[in-house]
């Protein structure tokens, strides 16, 4: 597994929360120039835009910083791209199956299921408060040191 796109619907809460936790993790276990790590939303319209603050704001207080990112879509050669391409729920996981190419070799999964073992999603706390966000980077920051001490084992 050399690299892994985090997928979610707007790219601007749970991916790139999941995208700074893992690039944090992996700079901490010494793995950050042997994985490349990105983001995207199945949807377009958040394009160039920065997380939601919110999102922003929960990582911030781990001392993660998501400010410097932005959002894209997902793309065709994303899936001969990354070697592994993770949902955050399962309608992600439907949607990329759905608009992957015939020639894709990406693997596609569900973040929870391929970090934890979990059949479980990231919740989309989009319309929710600041305690979804927190729930958020929760998750994705258990399923981040977990995934990284599988690649270091
Ligand atoms: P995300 O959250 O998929 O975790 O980035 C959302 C962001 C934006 C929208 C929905 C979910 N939206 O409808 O604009």
């Amino acid at each position: 597994m050399r690299s892994i796109l985090f997928v979610c619907l707007g790219n601007i809460c749970r991916s790139p929360t999941a995208e700074g936790l893992m690039r944090n993790h992996l700079a901490a276990a010494g793995l950050a120039d042997r994985i490349r790590v990105d983001s995207a939303g199945t949807g377009g319209w958040h394009t160039g835009d920065p997380p939601d603050r919110r999102a922003i704001a929960a990582a911030r207080k781990h001392g993660v910083d998501l400010s410097q990112l932005r959002a894209r879509q997902v793309r065709k050669t994303d899936f001969s791209d990354f070697d592994l391409i993770v949902g955050m729920d399962l309608q992600n996981v439907a949607d990329l199956r759905r608009i992957a190419p015939k020639e894709s070799t990406a693997r596609i999964g569900l973040w929870l299921e391929e970090a934890l073992g979990l059949a479980r999603e990231v919740p989309d706390p989009y319309y929710e408060d600041n305690r979804a966000f927190d729930a958020v980077f929760d998750l994705c920051d258990r399923a981040a040191r977990a995934f990284v001490e599988k690649l270091s084992a």
